[in-house]
């Protein structure tokens, strides 16, 4: 190949396998080292929750000129300030990707400190808009405005962190936290117009006004989560 070639595309095709290399071994690295740290986590923060955050943001990216490997890489890392602490873990998770000496082999200085403040800016009760596009995307994709969905996890959550709670206990917390984060008014903002997050959060406030709708399906979830 190299001898039917000019010299400009053989240096073009050297390019492109660089990039596959390095980026195959980027997301092996992710793969490996980063994603079983949700393993540790809560069942809400789990695999299955990294993985939808991943697969996302890639979808919603499709939509603006950004850098995939940027995007999957954030999305990987958002969460993984919950090994520290739960309050702060959006910073946590900054100082992690800051510190992270591997990543240095496939993104630039500029690109890390763009990585680190799209997992600082990812989290809903945010007091301030994510300061870039990664952010937005980030943050957007980890609202998964599904009535089940947030229910399970709000109770996988409540389960992990207030086993002291009994089931009403449980009720008054789970109904307290989807109405300050998801009704009107409430401190979820959406960043990304291309995604459906807005009808799914209409349809979502619809469920939050019928108080005994609510309650039938935190019973079911709450019964389920219990016996696992
Ligand atoms: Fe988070
Ligand atoms: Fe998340």
């Amino acid at each position: 190949m190299a001898f039917i070639l000019n010299k400009k595309t053989k240096c073009h095709v050297f390019v492109t396998l660089c990039v596959f290399y390095n980026n195959d071994f980027m997301r092996q690295y992710i793969e490996q080292k980063i994603i079983p740290l949700y393993d540790g986590f809560d069942k809400g923060h789990g695999r299955e929750h990294v993985f939808q955050v991943i697969n996302q943001s890639l979808e919603l990216s499709k939509y603006y000129d950004v850098n995939p490997n940027m995007v999957y890489a954030i999305a990987a890392y958002h969460d993984t300030g919950l090994t520290i602490n739960r309050e702060t873990h959006h910073l946590e998770s900054g100082r992690i990707v800051r510190a992270d000496a591997c990543l240095p082999q496939w993104f630039s200085a500029e690109e890390i400190e763009i990585m680190a403040q799209a997992v600082e800016d990812h989290r809903a009760s945010s007091d301030h808009a994510p300061r870039s596009i990664y952010g937005k995307i980030v943050a957007e994709a980890d609202r998964q405005i599904d009535g089940d969905t947030i229910l399970r996890r709000a109770i996988q959550y409540g389960l992990a962190n207030y086993p002291e709670l009994d089931a009403e206990g449980h009720w008054l917390r789970v109904a307290a936290h989807l109405n300050e984060k998801y009704a009107e008014g409430g401190y979820l903002k959406l960043w990304i117009p291309e995604s459906s997050n807005a009808a799914r959060l209409q349809e979502f406030r619809r469920l939050l006004e019928k108080t005994d709708k609510l309650r039938r399906k935190f019973d079911e979830l709450f019964c389920a989560e219990k016996t696992q």
